[in-house]
């Protein structure tokens, strides 16, 4: 089945076409010339209008400009992604929509934008998790490099701007949080001490440049790993703690070792993941470790959580680097899912700020 899937909780407006079918149902030949293992996954077209160059003016984003933002590209934005992926609205079965949890105006463009198209041609509408959104990059990746299906249940560390969270996957759509973040979210921290180094936002990617040419060992901070018995994690403290260190260093007018910096923000960051995967792993027994958000671009953490995944004999999932960030596709396969399950959203569908995964 084809699915339009739409997503609008950030800066991010994305459009996406994704064709998927699973063994059980009948192929239809002419969708599915690489099937794999029965099953079919394929991005027809996954269109971003990202706001990324607007926010830079303001080191971040601001949410009524992004709001407006969305408001603007929407409807180019999906008709582009029809357009690119050669279907019409008369060809999709479902339209899957981000509408929890994000920037509320942000969010409200998108899903009363899906509510309209569904309603007035007729077609099916699924309300889609963000993050679940995120973890589904990960069964639309399977495809992209021919290995072996994901399929849950599995171990999620959700990784990105907004999130940064534990997560058991039981089914495609029964998942649990088991471990959090009681403030910053990973990529907020990274993108606000690369923003007080004078880096342009959103700093993660360059962080994660300089880390490779930095001195993991320049700085000792403390673990962003709360050691409480818990999987939560507190990104605040190693953030107030670097950006100190930064300002000292100017107050003192001495140059600003930006590399050595990121290499032991960067060490930290990893460090703790791994502490608390390890804790996860204890009473629990997953035999997959799925790495998913905006930041499992980053390559030291992709990496470390790799290895961790090997020396624990489990398999080893993340997006291809096109499907970290925020995007459309990633939702659409949700929706799939979501579909699937019977969870299909009426006309009283509304969007939420905060929502459980
Ligand atoms: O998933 P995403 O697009 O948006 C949210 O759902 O929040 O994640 C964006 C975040 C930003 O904080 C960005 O700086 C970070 O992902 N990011 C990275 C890297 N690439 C993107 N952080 C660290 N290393 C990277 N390579
Ligand atoms: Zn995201």
């Amino acid at each position: 089945m084809l699915i339009l899937g739409i997503e609008s909780s950030c800066d991010e407006t994305s459009a996406s076409v994704v064709e998927m079918y699973d063994a059980d149902v009948e192929l239809n030949d002419k969708a599915c010339d690489k099937p794999l293992n029965g099953n079919v996954r394929r991005i027809l077209s996954n269109v971003i209008a990202s706001q990324a160059d607007v926010h830079a003016l303001y080191g971040g984003v601001v949410p009524e400009i992004a709001s407006r933002a969305h408001t603007e590209a929407i409807s180019s934005v999906t008709y582009s992604a029809l357009e690119e992926a050669g279907v019409s609205l008369s060809d999709i079965s479902a339209i899957g929509v981000t509408n929890r949890p994000g920037l509320i105006g942000a969010l409200l463009v998108g899903e009363c934008f899906a509510k309209s198209l569904a309603v007035s041609n007729d077609i099916p509408l699924v309300a889609v998790h963000h993050i679940r959104g995120h973890i589904a990059a990960n069964y639309l990746s399977d495809a992209a490099n021919g290995k072996e299906a994901l399929k849950p249940p599995f171990l999620a560390m959700v990784v990105s701007g907004g999130h940064t969270s534990v997560i058991e996957v039981n089914s495609y759509t029964d998942m649990k949080t088991i471990g959090r973040t009681r403030d910053d979210a990973m990529g907020e921290a990274f993108d606000k001490i690369a923003r007080v180094m004078g880096l342009p936002y959103p700093g993660g990617a360059m962080m994660d440049k300089l880390a490779g040419e930095g001195d993991p060992s320049y700085l000792k901070l403390s673990s962003a790993a709360i050691n409480d018995g818990t999987l939560d994690f507190s990104f605040s403290g190693l953030k107030t703690n670097v950006i100190n260190h930064i300002h000292n260093l100017e107050q003192k007018g001495l140059p600003l070792p930006k590399a050595d910096i990121a290499a032991s923000v960067t060490k930290c960051v990893v460090d703790s993941v791994i502490k608390k995967l390890t804790m996860a792993l204890e009473g629990r027994d997953f035999k997959t470790l799925v790495l998913a958000g905006g930041v499992s671009a980053n390559s030291h953490l992709r990496k470390a959580t790799e290895q961790f995944a090997k020396a624990h004999d489990m398999s080893f999932f993340a997006p291809p680097l096109s499907l970290c960030g925020d995007n459309a596709a990633m939702i659409a396969s949700q929706a799939y899912y979501e579909y699937k399950a019977g969870n299909l959203a009426g006309t009283d569908l509304n969007a939420y700020a905060v929502a459980e995964v």
